[in-house]
């Protein structure tokens, strides 16, 4: 907590001036798209040229060059902006425990790309001098983000690929995989609340259990959650919400996620809290929900899983979904626009290991475009990225307790130490805000036709609220007249 409160944010959701730690890898600002959407078409035009093959061919030449264009000049870019940043370090030593001596005789005076640092972590082929956290805190001392062949090859043959399908049977195989790995494994991190979002931090002296309460009250507050409701949560989790929803506030909840340990998990809460037919959870894809009407629906993390492809069809079918006076509440995980190098290279470890097929991770802006264009109002967007970092942190020293590292290595081996880099980093990530995550509370935005069937009108009173019906033509042609 100390760490947190010296290098980062405030609980009131602001960061102190310590925020932007480190050395300024800006990519946003360096790069030129104008450069590359040239390369892009420039360079089909002179292989056709030079191989002479004729007009019609142009299109086919663009699509195939395209990725191997695309690669050459993000390596280049990224070479150009590392080399500016420095690469030679005589600190390296100051953090890292080297057991493979070719990495150490490597990097005895040179700054270690960020992937070699994490690979060669997890197998065992260097340890840090110091506590995790403490190392990735002075990270830009002994690392660089440097583009690999590594992450081309992940990014050619597995990200974009996964992209451009997102399949169904993606998902099944990369989300059930992660969830289904273990309860005991996330419950090493979440604790009791087993709850895999951002809380919310009203004091610096809550612990991890007072900020998920936090949240779970201000989601039924804000979706104004009420008795005998039918609220549906997307991507349940452990299905601490519906469960929540359900004691507290008497609603018909009924959660899903593809995850069969989960809904064992949920249903054991439910029973032991004998909350009978008022929570309920389906082990499904989202795509296969029962097309019945809710009065509220949440989906808090689960939205970037469904991909960038599928985003406006899953829009759709939750606005289908929802009462005309519904209210849908999304909390979503992003990355910043003004993207740096870091921001890249921590996404492709997080899209590797971490939340594999979560492509739908993006600036706030592309998600309120996305809600619009589906036809939502977006009443609120609240930003809790720093909460994030808090959150992460509480799940680090959680994580980080020699008992539970003890316990996890000896029955997950090589992925504890993955989690150890993926908890402290992402600690530090969303305190910079390079990651951030929203809140965002929706409405379905009544049509003109529907304004008019849940308004009434007299002369006297105006427009009142009615209950929904037929009679909008006579109103219409009442207030033509
Ligand atoms: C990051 S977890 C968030 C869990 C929960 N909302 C919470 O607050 O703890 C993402 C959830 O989305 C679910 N999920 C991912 N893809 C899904 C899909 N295609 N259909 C249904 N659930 C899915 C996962 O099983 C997991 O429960």
């Amino acid at each position: 907590m100390e760490r947190i409160r010296n290098g980062g944010p405030k609980a009131n959701g602001f960061a102190t001036g310590k925020k932007l730690n480190g050395i300024d890898q800006l990519a946003w600002h360096k790069i030129s798209y104008k450069a590359l959407f040239g390369l892009l078409f420039v360079t089909p035009a002179l292989v056709q040229y030079s191989l002479g093959l004729p007009y019609w061919c142009y299109p086919i030449t663009c699509a195939v060059l395209f990725l191997p264009v695309f690669g050459v000049f993000m390596v280049v870019f990224n070479r150009m902006c590392v080399a500016e940043s420095g690469t030679k370090s005589t600190n390296v030593k100051r953090f890292i425990e080297f057991t493979d001596q070719i990495l150490a005789s490597k990097y005895a005076n040179r700054k270690i790309p960020m992937i070699v640092l994490y690979e060669a972590y997890a197998d065992g082929k260097l340890d840090f001098k110091c506590d995790v956290l403490e190392a990735l805190e002075n990270r830009h001392q002994f690392c660089t983000y440097e583009l690999t062949f590594e992450h081309i090859k992940f990014l050619l043959c597995n990200f974009i690929p996964e992209v451009i399908f997102h399949s169904r049977n993606q998902d099944a195989e990369q989300v059930c995989d992660h969830y289904d790995r273990g309860n005991d494994f996330y419950r090493g991190f979440l604790g009791p609340m087993m709850i895999y979002t951002s809380g919310i931090c009203r004091d610096e002296t809550e612990n991890l259990e007072d900020m998920q309460v936090n949240k779970l009250k201000s989601v039924c507050e804000k979706c104004q959650l009420k008795e005998g409701e039918r609220h549906l949560d997307i991507g349940c989790g452990w299905g601490t919400l519906v469960n929540y929803a359900a004691e507290n506030h008497g609603t018909y909840s009924t959660g899903v996620t593809i995850a069969n340990r989960q809904v064992e998990w949920a249903e054991g809460v439910a029973e032991e809290k004998k909350l009978g037919t008022r929570s309920k959870f389906l082990c499904l894809d989202y795509r296969d929900i029962p097309n019945v009407q809710f009065n509220k629906i949440t989906c808090l993390e689960m939205a970037e899983h469904v991909g960038v492809r599928k985003f406006q069809s899953f829009l759709a079918q939750v606005r289908d979904m929802l009462e005309d006076d519904g209210i849908f509440f999304l909390q979503i995980a992003g990355l910043r626009r003004t993207w740096q190098w870091e921001d890249f290279i921590w996404g492709l470890f997080m899209a590797k290991y971490i939340f594999p097929g979560a492509d739908a991770s993006c600036p706030l802006g592309w998600v309120v475009t996305q809600l619009e264009q589906a036809g939502f109002e977006v009443h609120s967007s609240e930003t809790i990225g720093v909460h994030y970092s808090l959150t992460i942190n509480h799940w680090y020293d959680n994580w980080m307790k020699p008992q539970t590292q003890a316990v996890m290595t000896e029955k997950y081996g090589r992925v504890v130490r993955i989690w150890n880099i993926f908890l402290a980093w992402s600690t530090i990530i969303a305190r910079q805000g390079n990651s951030t995550c929203t809140q965002l509370l929706c409405d379905g935005n009544y049509t003109v036709k529907k304004q008019i069937e849940c308004f009434e009108f007299t002369p006297d009173v105006g427009f009142t609220l009615k209950k929904r019906g037929g009679g909008w033509v006579k109103q219409l042609l009442y207030i033509a007249a």
